[in-house]
Order: structure tokens, then C-alpha cells, then sequence
């Protein structure tokens, strides 16, 4: 019957609070290994090249470019911007370098044709971008990366080991587009930017949305890895790319399987189990299992092959009696047209169960890396406020999943921590944020005195 598969799923996805304090623990000394040498834990720890925030006195107009995980974006930013939000084609997400950024640069051109009669910049001087590019990148100033590899459904071919910012150039050029890329940024990155410029105690910032990622404000001395010329600030934005992250974590045979028939088997574990790209696709496999192992679904077997992440999410917001939106979905998606009350109800169980534990563990993540900035730098988080900001649709969309993650940070750092650390959505603020460092880092930065 059911019952056995549901029990030892909930026990195999279960995330008691000791096991939570290791995985934060092991994220806190793979952050401090990741500091220390390239390659140095699981944890790449990229260097962001971002050492000044925004002060709040940036002038000027500026685009920001933003390739996400499903969305790409461009955006306007002159005080109060302007955005166009076109999903990516996913077609282009396996073809190649030189068809995803020529579709880049065309939807940059029609954008920027589309404003440029309403804003002027001065003569002589060309539109400034900062780049949203939400994968990780080896980056060795703030204006040039090299893509290290593909995360989430991408897998172009020809991008790992090239400078993207060269590639957006090239399409640019080939597009007769003249604009320059003063900043180079993952969304992690650009989100805390932007979220620090209205708020000056956002110390973290958090994606958690197709894929998931977390950086932080680091002191330079605690980075032995960074080679940098004496002098600048005291400060850089760290992007962890913790969705590589794997210690402890604790992971059932639809886990194993998901991954190893992924594009990507064996890389982005902490990824896979709390990120929305894949929190659907377990609980499909949960529900094939049962299905075949029982009669679940009376007697046909589900055939169709997706179940997006918001449908979990409608699932659980089913207040009917009789479960209706969920007979819709599982009928919708999975084709299962003939279930019971009971099925549908152990249906929302299975849900929570995989939310429940995506949302702990990233709970957990986050309290490792306040763990890490607390060690290093006493006295830096506690007693004061420190705003995490986070973004992302499923963070951004799933109420239970917040929860779940909020209730986690709240258990591992105790009543008296927690009050002071605020877990707050910050909407968009990757776009602006962007924006922002281009205009930090302004090649006309001396013009705006
Ligand atoms: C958006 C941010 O809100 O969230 C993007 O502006 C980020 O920069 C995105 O990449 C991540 O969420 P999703 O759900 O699009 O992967
Ligand atoms: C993936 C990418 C990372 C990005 C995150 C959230 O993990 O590797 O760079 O920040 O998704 O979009």
C-alpha cells in the first residue's frame, strides 16, 4: 500500500534540528575552505569584484540585462525604471552561445529603441549596462567573467571557459548596438545591492527561485584567496554558489534518481532538493512509485511527465473540502483522473514533506553563513539587525516553503538571535541592483560629481 512509501519518505526527508545545526556547520567551514583556495570545498565562494555599494548618490540612466533561470529581463533604471520581462525559449537554453546572447542583444535593441527618444544621455557618452548573469562565474574584475559551467536547465554549448561579457559584445556588435558593460553580477549579488541601497543592514541576499544561491558582505582580510592591490575598501560581496553544496544532506532514492538522469548528474545537490526547478519533478517520481505500487490513482498509471513547482504550491493552498484543485492538478499534469480523497490528501502530504525539508534546509544554509560572519567578525550580527533579502518566484510565491524556512532559522539560533535577524522579500531588487554597480562603476564615474 501507500502507507509504507509515505512513512519512509517522511522519515528519509526529515530535518530534526541536530541534523540541521551539522548541515550548517558543514556550509559555515565549506564557506571558510572556499575562502581559503579555489576549489578549496564544494562551495566556490566566487569573488564578486563588488567592494563599493551603492551610496544612494548614483546618477544617471542605466539598463540593466538579467539572465535568470526562466526569465530574462531588461531594465530601464532612471529613478523609478522600466522593465520587459520575455521568458527565455527553451530551446535556446541547450542551443548555442551565439543564438542565446544574439537573442539577448536583439531584445536589448528593441528595448533601448523603444526608450531612447525619451531619455538623452549626454553627447559622446554610450548606455551603460550592468549584467545579470545568474550562473556561476569565475570573475576576475567587475566587468569580465568566464562562465565556469551550466546550472539549472542550460546547457549551451560553447560558453564554459568563455569571457560572457565578450560574448554579449560580439552580439551586440553583430546587432549595430553600441553599449558598454560596466558590471558584471550574479542575481544573488545585484539583489543585495539593490536591497542595501534602501536598507543599510542587508548583510545577506538569497535567490530561491528555478535555481538558488546566496552571497554576503566579506571582509577582504578573512579571504586568503583574494589577491588584491593594497588600499580600496574593506569590504566585497561573496557569492557562495551554495547550490553545489552536499554535506548531510538528507536525500531519498527519488533524489538519487532525479539527479542522475539530470542534464547536470552528481552537481547542484543542495540545489536539486531546495530549489524550484526541482522540487516539482521528486514529487512526481514520489507519486509514479506509488502509483505502480499501489492503487493510488485507481488503476492507471500516471503517464505525463511535469509537475511544476507552483502546482505543489496550489495543492497545498487547497482549502476545499473534497480537494478539488488537487484532483484538477493531478489530473492536469500527471493525468491521474481518478483518485480518491484519501489519495489527494496523502498528495498534499507528499507536498509538504518535500517542501517542508527544501525550505529547512535552505533555513539552515542561511544560518550558516550568519554563523560564518558572526565567527570572523564578532559582535558584527549579534544584539544588531541584519536584514537577509531574499528573491525569487518560489521564495517569492509559496508561503509554506517561507514558513518552513523562517521556522528554521527561528529553531537554530534561538528566540533571542533570531529577533534581531529579519528575513524580508525583496521585489526585484536584482534589476535595480545591477544598475546600480554600472553606475558604481561608470566609466563617466567622474563626470557625476
Ligand atoms: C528575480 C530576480 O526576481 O528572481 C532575478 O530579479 C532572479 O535576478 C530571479 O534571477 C530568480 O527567480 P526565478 O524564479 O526567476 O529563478
Ligand atoms: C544557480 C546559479 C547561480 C544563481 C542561482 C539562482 O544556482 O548557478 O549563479 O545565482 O541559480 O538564480
Amino acid at each position: 500500500t501507500t502507507v509504507p512509501i509515505l512513512t519512509e519518505l517522511k522519515m528519509k526527508c526529515a530535518t530534526p534540528l541536530p541534523l540541521l545545526q551539522r548541515i550548517a556547520d558543514a556550509m559555515t567551514s565549506d564557506m571558510r575552505a572556499g575562502l581559503a583556495a579555489d576549489n578549496g570545498s564544494d562551495l566556490k565562494m566566487i569573488l564578486s569584484y563588488v567592494d563599493s555599494l551603492p551610496t544612494g548618490n548614483e546618477k544617471g540612466l542605466f539598463y540593466a540585462l538579467d539572465l535568470g533561470g526562466t526569465n530574462f529581463r531588461v531594465v530601464r533604471v532612471q529613478l523609478g525604471g522600466k522593465q520587459n520581462n520575455v521568458s527565455i525559449p527553451r530551446e535556446l537554453m541547450q542551443g548555442t552561445t551565439e543564438e542565446l546572447f544574439n537573442f539577448i542583444a536583439s531584445k536589448l535593441a528593441n528595448f533601448a529603441a523603444k526608450e531612447s527618444g525619451k531619455f538623452q544621455l549626454p553627447k559622446g557618452r554610450m548606455r551603460e549596462i550592468g549584467f545579470t548573469f545568474s550562473f556561476p562565474i569565475k570573475q576576475t574584475s567587475i566587468d569580465s567573467g568566464i562562465l565556469i559551467k551550466w546550472t539549472k536547465g542550460f546547457a549551451v554549448l560553447g560558453t564554459a571557459g568563455k569571457d560572457v561579457v565578450a560574448c554579449l559584445k560580439e552580439a551586440m556588435q553583430r546587432q549595430g548596438l553600441d553599449m558598454s558593460v560596466s558590471a558584471l553580477v550574479n542575481d544573488s549579488v545585484a539583489t543585495l545591492a539593490g536591497a542595501k541601497y534602501w536598507d543599510d543592514d542587508v548583510l545577506i541576499a538569497v535567490i530561491l527561485g528555478t535555481g538558488t544561491n546566496a552571497c554576503y558582505i566579506e571582509r577582504k582580510d578573512a579571504i586568503p584567496k583574494l589577491q588584491w592591490p593594497a588600499g580600496g575598501t574593506r569590504n566585497m560581496i561573496i557569492s557562495t554558489e551554495w547550490g553545489a553544496f552536499t554535506t548531510d544532506l538528507p536525500l531519498t532514492e527519488f533524489d538519487k534518481d532525479m539527479d542522475s538522469e539530470s542534464i547536470n548528474p552528481g552537481e547542484q545537490i543542495f540545489e536539486k532538493t531546495i530549489s524550484g526547478m526541482y522540487l516539482g519533478e521528486i514529487v512526481r517520481r514520489v507519486l509514479l512509485k506509488m502509483a505502480s505500487f499501489s492503487s493510488l490513482f485507481g488503476d492507471s498509471i500516471p503517464e505525463k511527465l511535469l509537475i511544476p513547482t507552483p502546482d505543489l504550491c496550489a495543492m497545498q493552498q487547497d482549502d476545499t473540502k473534497d480537494l478539488s484543485k488537487v484532483e484538477e492538478i493531478l489530473s492536469n499534469t500527471i493525468g491521474a483522473t481518478r483518485s480518491t480523497l484519501k489519495a489527494r490528501k496523502i498528495v498534499v502530504d507528499i507536498c509538504d514533506t518535500i517542501v517542508k525539508r527544501g525550505g529547512r534546509l535552505a533555513g539552515a544554509g542561511i544560518v550558516g553563513i550568519l554563523q560564518k560572519m558572526e565567527q570572523d567578525s564578532k559582535g558584527l550580527i549579534s544584539g544588531k539587525r541584519t536584514v537577509v533579502a531574499m528573491d525569487g518566484g518560489l521564495y517569492e510565491h509559496y508561503p509554506q516553503y517561507r514558513n518552513y524556512l523562517k521556522d528554521a532559522v527561528a529553531e537554530l539560533l534561538g528566540a533571542e538571535v533570531s529577533k534581531n535577524i529579519v528575513i524580508e522579500h525583496t521585489k526585484d531588487g536584482s534589476g535595480i541592483g545591477a544598475a546600480l554597480l554600472a553606475a558604481a562603476n561608470s566609466k563617466y564615474a567622474s563626470e557625476f560629481q
